[in-house]
């Protein structure tokens, strides 16, 4: 807006200005102070107004965020807070930050509608001003009225340009707050950068690993992983296993490079990652985050989502394989059938078991499953891992469990416990020496159970 102001605005008037004020003082020299006083008194007007309510802009651009951000809160978390019956707090803070908005913006308006009125009077003031002046003139030559009447004309047009430049400056300090809030998100720019072209030529065997990874997050204190080491080969499943917040979604994370690792090294395929394009390494890897989700669409384009020339038959495979051609047959559609902005039409297990299909469908090298069959009951995981198997027979799998179950045939377990690593080995090595792995166990099973499986580490 204020940029097809300035074009319009900021060319016009001053070009306006100089050609009535060299007209003006030509016509009527013996007047030309009027036109200063003209010009102060819209001068100072704006400048007035100007000065009230240019901090009220910035005021007025947060109280606008505010409300946004209640309303888009109340809208996701609706559910929620019904549930815990807090309408009425919420409803309270809501009309909170929406009354201190309207008093705001009344105030403001109230001011800018003042303009108008003010600008009149200093406008019919001037030429109130000409003519009492030009009267007293008049008298001693007649032919004066002429030059009398062009002059108020010419001051009147001067004034106007004035005019329109003060009201470019009123919209200034607003175009302003808005301009420096925009220019935040522009020059943010992003933290991790890819080389343009892969350097190197990775091994042919899928592999990961890592050397010595610490990981902090931006701006916290401690580190949330603390000499990480482990190398995952292709063919083989390495599961990572410990209790909430230990760091295992985090330690999955730097594989695709969504954080930057603080210190270390991870290599793919025998090659830093930090020489792979971008796009060589995302198409490596398959990733089934901890939270699934799904595009409005339907079945099919959310499975094809990694693969778009996927043909129907390989989407098929991929939902079998994923244990969700059972429930997508039920539909009414099938694999045809609607899926909702943000998946809210299917179940959590069912949008896990996609995003499972998802990333069986883009055939990778690497398979992160971060957390991906918790939402899933022991007879579905079992089947989906045994169906895995054949696929991933030379691909890398990564597994975060929170069920030994799902990790207890893989071959390699990481134990993580408040981001160190405390264990590394098999589920017998583990059961025997790591005492972290030996609690996880002992809390998901039987006595009789647990007595059996160490038992099993005796022999
Ligand atoms: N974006 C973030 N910014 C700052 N700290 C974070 C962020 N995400 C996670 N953390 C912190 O890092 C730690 C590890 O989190 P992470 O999500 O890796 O745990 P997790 O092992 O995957 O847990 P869960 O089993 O619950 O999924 C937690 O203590 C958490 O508070
Ligand atoms: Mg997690």
């Amino acid at each position: 807006m204020i940029i097809t102001m300035m074009l319009s605005i900021l060319l016009r008037a001053p070009l306006f200005c100089i050609l009535g004020l060299v007209m003006a003082i030509q016509t009527a020299p013996e007047m030309s102070w009027i036109i200063a006083v003209g010009i102060a008194a819209v001068m100072l007007s704006v400048a007035i107004i100007i000065s009230i309510v240019a901090p009220k802009f910035k005021l007025f651009q947060k109280l606008v965020d505010k409300i946004t951000l209640i309303t888009r809160e109340n809208l996701t978390g609706l559910k929620v807070i019904r549930a815990f019956n807090n309408e009425s707090i919420e409803k309270k803070k809501f009309t909170h930050t929406n009354h201190e908005l309207t008093r705001l913006l009344i105030f403001v308006d109230r001011i800018l509608e003042l303009q108008n009125p003010l600008i009149n009077i200093i406008f019919n003031g001037t030429t109130l001003l000409c003519s009492w002046i030009g009267i007293s003139l008049l008298s001693q030559d007649f032919s004066y009225l002429g030059n009398m009447t062009a002059f108020a004309e010419y001051v009147t047009f001067i004034m106007m340009s004035f005019l329109m430049l003060s009201l470019f400056f009123i919209m200034m300090p607003r175009a302003n707050v808005s301009a420096g809030r925009i220019n935040e998100v522009l020059k943010t720019g992003a933290k991790i950068h890819f080389v343009k072209e892969t350097r190197g030529v990775p091994e042919k065997r899928a592999s990961v690993e890592f050397r010595k990874v610490d990981f902090c997050y931006p701006d916290a204190a401690e580190k949330v992983l603390d000499d990480i080491s482990f190398k995952a080969e292709a063919g083989k499943t390495t599961a990572f296993i410990g209790s909430t917040g230990s760091g295992k979604s985090t330690l999955i994370n730097l594989v695709p490079r969504f954080y930057e690792a603080t210190s270390g090294e991870i290599l793919i395929d025998g090659l830093s990652i930090h020489e792979y394009s971008r796009e060589d390494l995302i198409k490596r890897i398959g990733l089934v985050p901890q939270k699934g989700i799904l595009f409005a669409g339907t079945v099919k384009s959310n499975i094809k989502f990694g693969a778009p020339n996927a043909t129907d038959k390989q989407v098929e495979e991929a939902a079998e394989i994923a244990q969700a051609t059972h429930f997508i047959e039920k539909m009414p559609k099938g694999f045809n059938s609607h899926i909702a902005q943000g998946g809210t039409n299917v179940s959590g297990g069912q949008k896990q078991r996609l995003s499972i299909a998802r990333a069986i469908c883009k055939k990778p090298d690497i398979f992160v499953f971060d957390d991906a069959f918790s939402a899933l009951d022991m007879k579905t995981d079992a089947k989906l891992r045994a169906a895995l198997k054949p696929i991933t027979k030379d691909a890398v799998v990564l597994i975060v469990a929170q069920r030994v179950s799902t990790i207890k045939d893989a071959d390699q377990i990481v134990v993580l416990d408040k981001g160190k690593m405390v264990g590394k080995g098999t589920h017998q090595e583990l059961l025997e020496k790591c005492k972290v792995y030996q609690s996880i166990v002992k809390s998901q099973l039987s006595d009789a159970e647990f007595r059996k499986e160490m038992s099993g580490t005796a022999r």
